[in-house]
């Protein structure tokens, strides 16, 4: 085996709390010279490379399950879709369709638009607006809500459940944090059961006053036992919340200093649609996800053996010249757009039809409304969490 390649000196690891405010030298080093990468320092193979990393979620070598155990929660519910490899996967992620699926999200059209006006409205003579306490984390639960069917007398507690539980996210939390994370999660699961058999009649009833919700759908559609059905509901949330919150201030942190981007994102829906691509390809709050090896595979830059931590570096391949034109740029009309901020193969983001939508809706209503719309204060700086990867204070003026 040959010796891993240090990183050179002057460039920041990009899990360092220097390389987390800009990872991406470091990623663009590793991609021209060591694409491959055994780092001794999480003692991860790191690949960099679109196209190692494409092969990395879609080989069945590279295993979910194993790659993700090491986080599953602590509480009593079955291994999640994200957490199992196929076979067993499918069978889970099938009715999680119910739940995430482009049908689901066609019929939330109308809840998610009113649930962005009263954002906007709500957002009327503020002076100063957090891009995340204000827009990114009541967005996140209004959408959610309209997935679950959630009444607004819900919503501070479920919004609490979600910030809490999210926590489950980041490698880099510590014992007292992780350990706080799963007692939310257990709580966050005894919340969804209280309202999942209310949800399921209101799905099964032949009509009624009050719609069904996608939740509904899926607590009433015994494919799964309860626990695994729970277990759908409550990723979703782990899973959903906090990224979708946090995309909103990296997206406007790349947007608002590009006029004729904005002028192109208010233009239409499907532009907009495409500008969220593009703001996602540029700074994924997800920016990267773990596989175990099951056997020694062989790469263009090396072998990596069986039973090794492999990370699938989303945000190094989004930014690959090989694959994308002008790679560090936000090019808002980007098309086709091949990133891999919703991963790819098998575990492919299931939310990735709300987000888009639910992204687009908000941009553009955003950008409509709020015309002016700029940042202030001193410029915002990246947290020190992995993941989400996230801006800390983003103040904003109308
Ligand atoms: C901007 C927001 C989001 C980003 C960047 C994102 C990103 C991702 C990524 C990269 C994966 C693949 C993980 C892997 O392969 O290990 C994933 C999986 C998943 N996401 Fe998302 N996600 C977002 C929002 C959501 C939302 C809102 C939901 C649900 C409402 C959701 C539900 C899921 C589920 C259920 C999976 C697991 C799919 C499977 O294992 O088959 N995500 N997401």
């Amino acid at each position: 085996m040959t010796l891993p390649r240090p990183l050179p000196g002057d460039l920041a690891h990009p899990f360092s709390p220097r390389g987390l405010a800009d990872p991406y030298p470091a990623y663009r080093w590793l991609r021209a010279n060591d694409p491959v990468h055994f780092d001794v320092t999480s003692r991860m193979w790191l690949l960099t490379r679109h196209a190692d990393c494409v092969l990395a979620l879609r080989d069945p070598r590279f295993s979910a399950a194993l790659g993700q155990r090491e986080r599953v929660r602590q509480d009593d519910l079955p291994p999640s879709m994200l957490t199992t490899d196929p076979p067993e996967h499918q069978r889970l992620r099938s009715p999680g369709a119910l739940l995430m699926g482009p049908a689901a999200v066609r019929g939330l059209a109308g809840g998610i638009a009113d649930e962005v006006d009263a954002l906007l409205a709500g957002l009327a003579g503020r002076a100063e607006i957090d891009a995340t306490a204000d827009i990114g984390e009541p967005f996140a639960t209004g959408v959610l809500a309209c997935l679950f069917g959630l009444p607004p007398a819900d919503l501070p507690a479920f919004a609490d459940l979600a910030r809490r539980t999210s926590v489950n996210l980041d490698p880099l939390a510590g014992p007292q944090a992780a350990s706080a994370g799963r007692t939310a999660m257990g709580e966050l699961t005894a919340f969804l059961d209280a309202r999942a058999d209310r949800a399921a009649a209101i799905a099964g009833a032949a009509s009624g006053d009050v719609p069904a919700s996608p939740f509904g759908r899926l607590a009433a559609d015994g494919r799964l036992s309860r626990a695994e059905m729970l277990g759908i509901a409550s990723l979703a949330v782990v899973g959903g919340w906090k990224p979708l919150a946090e995309m909103v201030g990296n997206a406007l942190h790349r947007l608002l200093p590009r006029p004729e981007a904005v002028e192109i994102v208010r233009g239409d829906g499907e532009a907009a649609v495409l500008a969220v691509d593009e703001l996602l390809r540029l700074e994924s709050p997800i920016p990267f996800t773990v596989r175990v090896t099951t056997q020694a595979v062989t790469l263009d830059g090396g072998t990596i053996p069986a039973g090794s931590r492999v990370l699938a570096l989303i945000s190094a391949a989004n930014r690959d010249p090989d694959v994308f034109d002008r790679p560090d740029d936000l090019v808002v009309t980007r098309s086709p757009n091949p990133h891999l901020a919703f991963g790819a193969g098998t575990h492919l983001c299931l939310g990735a039809p709300l987000v888009r939508h639910a992204g687009a809706a908000l941009l553009r209503g955003l950008l409509t409304g709020y015309p002016g719309l700029h940042a202030v204060g001193s410029p915002p700086v990246w947290s020190r969490s992995l993941v989400p990867r996230r801006l800390e204070r983003f103040t904003l003026a109308p």
